[in-house]
C-alpha cells in the first residue's frame, strides 16, 4: 500500500485475491498511535474499547461521541500512515439517519478517515446514509459489545447453523449498503471463513480464526497493559502492566533510599554562582 492508507486501498486488500493480511490495532492517544503506526499497522482503530481499557468502565456503553472525538483528535494529530477508523459509540447511530450522519461527521472532523458501527441488517439505512454523505463505513458483526445486555454477556456468536446463516445474510446486507470492510468478532473460525468467502470486502477478525482477511487486537491486551481478563483470542506480546509496576516500584525505592536523584539528574549552577543557586534549572 502507498503512503497513507485509504478506504479504497483497504477494500482492495482481499486475501482471497492474494494480498497480505491486514493488521489493525487500537490506539486512543498520541503515544499509542505513534507506537502502532511505527510498528507498521495498516489501520488504527480508535475503538470504543477505550471505555474499558482506558476510562475504567465495565463495558463500552458509557463512552460518548465527544469522548470518541477527543481520542480521535489525539490519534490523528500524529499524522499516522495507518488509516484511522473510529467507533461510533452506542446510541449515536440508533435513533435516525440524520443523527447518525451528524455524529459520524464529528468523528470525521476530529480526524477519522472512516467510522465503524455494530450490527447487521438493521443498520443498513444508517450505512447507506453515511456512504451517501461520503463517509467510509466499516461494519462489525458477531459479538457486538454494544449489545452486551441483549446478548446476555460477552459470548461467542454464530455457533448454531441458523445463527451462522444469519451472520452471512447480515454481512451481505452490509456490503450491499456500502461497507468497505467488516470486523468479525468472536465467531467460530469456520463461520468466519464462510463470511470471508461470501463477501467481496476484507473481513478483519478478532477471535474469528485465521481465515479472515486481516486481524485486529486491542492494544492494551496485546501489550499486557490490561491483564485483568484474558479472552481466549488474545495473544500477549509483552507484559507492560507488570513491567510498569516494577519500574514505578524501583523509582519509589530509589526515592525512599535517597538513590534518586543522583548527580546526573541534578542541574549545576553556572561557574561563579553562589552555592545557594545549586539545584535551580540552568
Ligand atoms: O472497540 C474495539 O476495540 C473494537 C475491536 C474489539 C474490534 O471494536
Amino acid at each position: 500500500m502507498g503512503t497513507r492508507v485509504t478506504a479504497p486501498a483497504v477494500r482492495a486488500c482481499k486475501v482471497a485475491r492474494g494480498s497480505t493480511p491486514l493488521v489493525m490495532v487500537t490506539a486512543y492517544d498520541a503515544p499509542t498511535a505513534r507506537m502502532v503506526d511505527d510498528a507498521g499497522a495498516d489501520l488504527i482503530l480508535v475503538g470504543d474499547s477505550v471505555a474499558m481499557v482506558v476510562l475504567g468502565h465495565d463495558d463500552t456503553l458509557s463512552v460518548t461521541v465527544d469522548e470518541m472525538a477527543h481520542h480521535t483528535a489525539a490519534v490523528s494529530r500524529t499524522s499516522p500512515r495507518a488509516m484511522v477508523v473510529t467507533d461510533l459509540p452506542w446510541l449515536s447511530y440508533h435513533l435516525s439517519t440524520e443523527d447518525t450522519v451528524r455524529n459520524a461527521a464529528r468523528l470525521i472532523r476530529a480526524g477519522a478517515a472512516a467510522v465503524k458501527l455494530e450490527g447487521g441488517r438493521r443498520r443498513v439505512p444508517m450505512v447507506e446514509a453515511l456512504v451517501d454523505a461520503e463517509m467510509p463505513v466499516m461494519g462489525h458483526l458477531g459479538l457486538t459489545p454494544q449489545s452486551v445486555h441483549a446478548l446476555g454477556g460477552f459470548k461467542v456468536q454464530g455457533r448454531r447453523p441458523e445463527a451462522a446463516d444469519a451472520l452471512v445474510e447480515d454481512a451481505l446486507a452490509l456490503v450491499d449498503a456500502g461497507v468497505f470492510a467488516l470486523v468479525l468478532e468472536a465467531v467460530p473460525g469456520a463461520v468466519a471463513r464462510r463470511v470471508t468467502e461470501a463477501v467481496p470486502v476484507p473481513t478483519i477478525g478478532i477471535g474469528a480464526g485465521p481465515a479472515c482477511d486481516g486481524q485486529v487486537l486491542v492494544l492494551h491486551d496485546l501489550l499486557g497493559l490490561e491483564d485483568r481478563v484474558l479472552p481466549r483470542f488474545v495473544r500477549r506480546y509483552a507484559s507492560l502492566r507488570a513491567d510498569g509496576t516494577a519500574a514505578v516500584g524501583a523509582f519509589a525505592a530509589d526515592v525512599r533510599s535517597g538513590a534518586f536523584p543522583g548527580p546526573e539528574e541534578t542541574y549545576e549552577p553556572e561557574p561563579g554562582f553562589g552555592v545557594e543557586a545549586s539545584g535551580l534549572p540552568a
